[in-house]
């Protein structure tokens, strides 16, 4: 796809501190999709939902660096106005900001993408500031956070202590500190999230997290109706996409079985029979 103009910036984004209007945001991760969703959206997270949505994992643990570059490139090519973030996946940047800095340099220069997004608390707070010295835009996404499922035993809320509302607004401005540009708060209890964007001086997104964030991200699949398993309560779905394909398929393959399709209308004729010669 040609790039007519330049696409939504981090400034751009970091404008939407406080707007009345909220950031719209999806997660993408084919081209034909990203270019659907380009024209109604300011973000598009390539996100390691991935794994569910697309790859028929539990969760989100399997997905590879290279399966996130892969779906980067596609949304980028799909795309030519929406900030693209690429998810950091698990194992490709916790334990070392070395490593973390390798591995997001390699996916920022092998797909052109805007941002990159990572899980953690403020103990990444090392990591953000090395990204960000090597003028990689971070996004801290923080509350519930599904790389850590197994290590929590599930998808558990955050906020419903003191203790835990506090720590969570101090991982929110110290990852803020330390130069990410933008935070995302996911599966947290309003309140809390609600006293967090309002502490912080850059947006934050929410999924699951009240209307009190500066934008708001949902999964495209869950959003459809295109389930992989039981969405959570915050995902509302605006369609149920995977009804309409059965009955779709459903009809296909009744028209192919009883030879309905292909009728006259799908097939490739000539005005002269060429085997008609040759007999
Ligand atoms: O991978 C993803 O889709 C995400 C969203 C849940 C924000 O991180």
């Amino acid at each position: 796809m040609t790039q007519t103009q330049p696409r939504i910036s981090v400034d751009n984004i970091r404008s939407h501190k406080n707007k009345d209007e909220p950031l719209v945001c999806l997660t993408a991760y084919t081209a034909p999709m990203a270019s659907i969703l380009d024209q109604h959206c300011d973000l598009l997270l390539v996100g390691d939902s991935m794994g569910m949505a697309l790859y028929g994992m539990d969760n989100t643990l399997d997905v590879t660096l290279d399966m996130i570059i892969a779906h980067t490139k596609a949304v980028m090519r799909g795309s030519q106005n929406a900030f693209v973030l690429a998810d950091m996946p698990y194992g490709t940047y916790e334990d070392d900001p070395q490593i973390a800095l390798q591995n997001a340099q390699r996916l920022i220069n092998e797909t052109n993408c805007s941002a990159v997004k990572l899980e953690g608390d403020q103990s990444l707070a090392p990591t953000v500031e090395l990204l960000t010295r090597h003028n990689i835009p971070v996004i801290a996404h923080i509350g519930l956070r599904p790389q850590m499922v197994i290590e929590e035993g599930g998808y558990k809320i955050k906020g419903k202590t003191e203790e835990q509302a506090r720590a969570l607004l101090e991982d929110a401005k110290t990852l803020e500190k330390a130069g990410a540009f933008c935070i995302l708060i996911e599966g947290t209890i309003e309140p809390v999230s609600a006293m967090i964007s309002a502490s912080l001086n850059v947006p934050t997104i929410g999924i699951g997290a009240s209307a009190n964030c500066d934008g708001q991200i949902l999964v495209i699949d869950d959003m459809l109706g295109m389930l992989s398993g039981t969405p959570p309560k915050f995902a509302k779905q605006y369609g149920h996409i995977q009804n309409d394909i059965d009955k779709m398929v459903a009809q296909y393959s009744k028209e192919v079985r009883t030879r309905i399709f292909p009728s006259e209308d799908y097939l490739y004729t000539v005005k002269n029979n060429p085997l008609r010669k040759a007999s």
